[in-house]
């Protein structure tokens, strides 16, 4: 953070630097929108895009970041083009996420890649002691026990940005961690909330992403209808949270206005509220313990008029028992069922395979790999590997 004195003001006042992981997809955009709209105390130190180079040079011209980066180092070439007359320093392949993780000057990482891309990074952070503002969950679902080790190790923060995690943050704030005795994560249900197991077959990729509440990436949009997205969120929450899986319940809410809520011992249901939109949680992860005034509009209650909320189907979102029997078994089980979904998702979206097969792919993962107790960082990227190959594999003898 720096100190710089107002204009003849005789104040101080304190700035906060950010790196933002993947600011061209939907949580970076809206991340960038979010501080244009907080001004002067928060600043844009660092930008990073996979391949969309125009948008992250466009980006760079905006926020006057110190440095950018391009994973797909066959971008660097363009960018450098493109930003030939700024000064800002360019930096390309996936190791350059690494080394914005552990920038000095930085004072807040916000991970909004997709996917396991964003593991090493984000633990880089983690044991820089920054403040980590996290979008990315697959880093946490992988390797979430010795992140938040890592963090607390260096004094750094993890943040919640996922809007149900954000809430349950919130919500954890009017109690003590001992006297929480269940939380409950909301869901949207996505696409297919109402659908028969036996329709789920014939779902096509244009209903997939075609999410009837939230506007976000393709990889989360299928997760989310597959539910493979709240599955992840469960075990999110167990190490975010420190609280069993056991405790932890998902429940529809298709109006996705109460982002999720904590049970208290005393019978108390403490919940957050919110319109579907994620410039709030990405500001609380900025700006806490302030809150501030900023973009987001609160819900009109009479407006909605009712709330709704029922039990998700265990048969039809076969994610949800695997995410528990998941974070039971421990180890690379974790590490397995997001790669292999990762996986499965692409061949999915490459439309190599139909919407049932992501889910049976990851059963046939979780079924195949041996899965230890106690697994050393290594071990997990070995498995994170395997369960890539095999997915691959299988889908291309299918
Ligand atoms: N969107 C939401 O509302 C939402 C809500 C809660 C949590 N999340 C989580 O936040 C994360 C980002 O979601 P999103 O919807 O913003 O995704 P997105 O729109 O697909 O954006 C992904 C970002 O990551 C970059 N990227 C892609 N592949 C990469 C790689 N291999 N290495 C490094 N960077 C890479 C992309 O760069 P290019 O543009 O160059 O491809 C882009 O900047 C995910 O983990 C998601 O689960 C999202």
């Amino acid at each position: 953070m720096v100190l710089f004195a107002g204009a003849g003001t005789g104040v101080a006042y304190m700035v906060r630097r950010i790196a933002i992981l993947g600011s061209t997809g939907s949580i970076g955009t809206n991340a960038l929108r979010v501080i244009e709209a907080l001004g002067s105390g928060y600043s844009v130190f660092a930008l990073s895009a996979h391949s969309s180079v125009e948008l992250l040079a466009e980006q760079a011209r905006r926020f006057k970041p110190k440095y950018v980066a391009i994973t797909d180092a066959d971008n660097q070439k363009r960018l450098a083009e493109l930003l030939a007359d700024l000064d800002v320093e360019i930096l390309a392949g996936p190791e350059s996420l690494v080394a914005i993780g552990e920038l000095a000057e930085v004072d807040i990482v916000l991970t909004a890649v997709v996917g396991a891309a964003g593991l090493p990074a984000v633990l880089a952070a983690a044991r820089r002691g920054k403040r980590l503002a996290i979008a990315n969950k697959e880093p946490l679902v992988m390797a979430g026990e010795l992140l938040v080790k890592e963090a607390r190790a260096s004094g750094g923060e993890i943040l919640p940005v996922d809007s149900e995690h954000s809430a349950i943050f919130q919500a954890m704030q009017a109690g003590r961690p001992k006297e929480v005795a269940k939380i409950i994560l909301t869901a949207s249900g996505g696409p297919f909330r109402e659908v028969a197991i036996d329709d789920i077959r014939n779902v096509t990729l244009a209903q997939a992403l075609a999410h009837p509440v939230w506007d976000m990436g393709p990889k989360i949009t299928v997760d989310s209808a597959t539910m493979m997205n709240k599955a992840f969120e469960i075990i999110e929450a167990r190490w975010l949270f420190d609280v069993p899986v056991e405790k932890i319940e998902v429940l529809i809410h298709p109006e996705s206005i109460i982002h999720s809520l904590v049970e208290f011992v005393d019978a108390s249901l403490i919940a957050q509220l919110g319109r579907p939109d994620m410039c709030l949680p990405i500001q609380y992860a900025l700006t806490y313990p302030d809150r501030v005034a900023g973009i987001a509009r609160a819900p009109r209650l009479e407006e909605i008029g009712k709330l709704t909320f029922k039990r998700p189907n265990p048969e039809v979102f076969r994610a949800l028992p695997l995410a528990y029997e998941v974070a039971r078994v421990g180890g690379a089980a974790a590490v397995v069922f997001n790669a292999a979904n990762e996986a499965a998702v692409e061949e999915f979206l490459a439309g190599k395979i139909k919407f049932v097969n992501i889910l049976e792919l990851v059963e046939h993962c979780l079924n195949k790999h041996d899965v230890k107790t106690g697994v050393s960082l290594e071990e997990l990227l070995e498995a994170d590997a395997w369960a890539r190959r095999e997915v691959t594999s299988v889908a291309c003898s299918a």
